[in-house]
């Protein structure tokens, strides 16, 4: 099986997989550093993740900025992802706050955090924040620009836009195969990468899934969490996803030297369709139960 290759617009090509700094050190509006987070994200980098996920509400943009930094790598081999949401009526103040916290010039990846806003309640529709990211993009403060939980109609939205979505990063693992209805196939037919948040939460219950992940790791002698982001890479979605640990930090980073058959990738997905679970956005997305 050839493994998808994701690349931007600006030619650029994503890293995989991403180190999330979201769940596990979230904390909006508190600006101290969280030394745990900034060890996670230098291990991680030492590991040889190469792909940081972010976003001005998890607080953890100074972690990225410290870990960045205390890695000894240069810029341009790290590929930054930062996201707005609560400020996104000015989204290029929130950048420029996002880029002074996270000590950068430029983030690779800028992504309008979720969809769930609006001119008459907000003060900004979707496709006049669009325009914003796009004059980001065009300034070279964001190399490339995207979205996050968007459903099909909110990407409906930008059609007419000339930017075009590069990215839509959504809640997926195989007992979420759709946040939204029918958007894997959609995205991946525009050809907007898909990039999965939360990957592993499948792990998390028990299910129909165990008994076919447990056979999987016996046969390829490989974790559970490799299984489920091989899965994920399968289906042409690229994970983020993220541990405190610095060994399941590397296990989720070793995915090389391995292929699931077509068969094996059929049999998660089938397994994973007779169960829904949802981590986030659970009240916008209370109607979707696929
Ligand atoms: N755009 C959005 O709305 C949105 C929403 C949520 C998250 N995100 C982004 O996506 C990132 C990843 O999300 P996530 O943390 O939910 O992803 P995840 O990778 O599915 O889950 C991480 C959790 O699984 C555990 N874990 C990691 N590797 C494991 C393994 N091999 N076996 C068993 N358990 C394992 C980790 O615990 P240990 O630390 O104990 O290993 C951690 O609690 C976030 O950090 C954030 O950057 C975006």
């Amino acid at each position: 099986m050839v493994l998808p290759i994701f690349k931007l617009p600006s030619g650029a090509t994503i890293p995989v997989p991403g180190f999330g700094t979201g769940t596990k050190w979230y904390k909006p509006g508190d600006p101290s550093i969280d030394r745990n987070a900034v060890d996670a994200v230098v291990s991680a980098l030492k590991f040889g993740y190469r792909h940081i996920d972010g976003a001005q509400i998890y607080g953890t943009e100074g972690e990225i900025g410290v870990a960045i930094k205390e890695s000894g790598l240069a810029r341009e081999e790290i590929f930054v992802t930062t996201k707005v949401s609560y400020k996104i009526t000015d989204a290029r103040k929130a950048l420029l706050e996002s880029l002074e916290l996270m000590k950068l010039d430029y983030v690779d990846l800028y992504l309008i955090h979720a969809p769930f806003f609006d001119e008459e309640t907000n003060g900004i529709s979707v496709p006049q924040a669009w325009e914003v990211l796009s004059a980001l993009k065009a300034e070279g403060l964001a190399k490339d620009i995207g979205v996050s939980n968007f459903a099909i109609k909110d990407i409906e939205l930008l059609a007419g836009a000339k930017e075009k979505v590069a990215v839509n990063q959504i809640e997926y693992n195989p007992y979420l195969q759709n946040q939204t209805p029918g958007i894997h196939d959609y995205c991946l037919e525009k050809g907007i990468i898909l990039q999965a948040y939360t990957p592993l939460g499948s792990l998390t219950t028990t299910g129909p899934l165990d008994p076919v992940i447990e056979k999987l790791t016996k046969k390829y002698d490989k974790d559970a969490g490799q299984i489920i982001l091989k899965w994920v890479l399968a289906t042409n979605v690229l994970p983020v996803t993220t541990s405190a640990k610095p060994e399941r930090q590397l296990s989720n980073l070793s995915l090389d030297g391995f292929e699931l058959t077509p068969e094996d990738v059929e049999e998660i997905t089938a397994a994973g369709k007779k169960k829904h679970f949802r981590k986030y956005w659970t009240k916008e997305y209370a109607a979707f139960t696929n």
